[in-house]
């Protein structure tokens, strides 16, 4: 499909392209996933010496992809979609959402945001992909930048990584922060909404708390690294691809989350305890997360969704498979 004006009617339509600023690793990844689902892509850098490796990851990435099976068109089709612009007024012209993905300075993005405001339009969302730095900071005090900016920040890549993690700061505009999920969503992605700015957002949080477990065990001789990669191998990380940690203790206990905080929650709070942490799940907590998980799967349909993980399992590797 060749670069289309968007039609007058849909303003935000798949039709309509997108920029991405920044032609490294997560750039070429979501230009990737973008033109994968049909929507024009305008990939400009500050170095744009930096266009034939761009490209040629490009083609790499579209080439593995069809290798697999994975686009519905043929990966020259998805690629020509793609094209790289030198000039940055050139590159945001009638895009919807710019996506930056430059260095990980905060100066930098800074600075290149302002760039950005001066020649994007005046009704595109501004997205950061940053990791760590949240969309206030970036905007540091320039409102007309505070109201348009998000950080959207994608797993690695975000074509094989369906997850966005959508942040606002307190000043963005709640039709931007729509407008860029929705450009999200049209490319398949899951965004997830952070409701308030904190550091490593919810991915890397819970990264993170796994990771501190896992070097406080091997400090402390309990285990070795592969053993504990182990037991996320075969164990946390196979349930955890399709459901997530408060689904699996939900299904892991009859009676669901509640049952299993009243039989489990001590437990946990002496473990927390010993790494110094004192988060308890206090009963309004714990009775706040069950009336999530009951709004999603009512207890009636409890022993279905029980069946519906293990056929899920099933489809796994067996583990009986000595292949490994
Ligand atoms: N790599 C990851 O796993 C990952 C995952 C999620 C988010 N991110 C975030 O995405 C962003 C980009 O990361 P990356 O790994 O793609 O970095 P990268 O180093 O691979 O690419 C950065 C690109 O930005 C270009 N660049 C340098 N200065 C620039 C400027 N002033 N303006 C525009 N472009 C400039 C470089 O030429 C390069 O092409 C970072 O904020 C990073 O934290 C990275």
């Amino acid at each position: 499909m060749s670069e289309k004006a968007p039609a007058a009617d849909d303003p935000h339509g798949p039709t309509r392209p997108v920029a991405i600023a920044g032609a490294g690793s997560i750039g070429v990844a979501f230009a990737v996933l973008f033109a994968a689902s049909g929507r024009p892509v305008r990939v400009w850098d500050a170095f744009p010496e930096a266009f034939d490796r761009a490209r040629g990851e490009l083609t790499a990435r579209l080439g593995l992809l069809a290798d697999f099976g994975l686009l519905h068109e043929p990966a020259e089709v998805v690629g020509a979609r793609v094209v790289f612009v030198a000039d940055l007024a050139g590159a945001v012209a009638d895009v919807v959402l710019v996506q930056e993905c430059a260095p990980e300075r905060v100066e930098l993005k800074r600075a290149l945001f302002q760039a950005v405001l001066a020649v994007a339009p005046a009704d595109a969302a501004l997205a950061s992909s940053s990791s760590a730095i949240v969309p206030s900071s970036i905007a540091e005090g320039d409102p007309r930048l505070a109201r348009r900016l998000i950080v959207g920040h994608p797993g690695n890549p975000p074509y094989l990584l369906s997850v966005i993690e959508v942040v606002p700061s307190p000043d963005t505009d709640p039709v931007l922060v729509e407008q860029a999920t929705e450009v999200y969503r049209s490319a398949g992605l899951k965004p997830v909404l952070v409701r308030r700015e904190i550091e490593g957002f919810l991915f890397n949080r819970l990264q993170g708390a796994v990771l501190r477990e896992a070097y406080a065990l091997v400090r402390d001789g309990v285990a070795s690294v592969d053993d504990i990669d182990e037991v996320v191998r075969s164990g946390l990380g196979r349930r955890w691809s399709f459901i997530g940690p408060f689904e699996t203790v939900d299904l892991n206990t009859r009676g669901g989350v509640e049952s299993h905080a009243d039989k489990m929650g001590p437990a946990y709070e002496r473990m927390g305890a010993e790494r110094g942490q004192h988060d308890p799940w206090t009963p309004e907590l714990v009775a706040s997360v069950a009336a999530q998980r009951r709004a999603a799967l009512p207890l009636e349909q409890w022993d279905d969704r029980v069946r519906w993980r293990d056929e899920q399992l099933m489809r796994l590797k067996p583990i009986w498979d000595a292949a490994g």
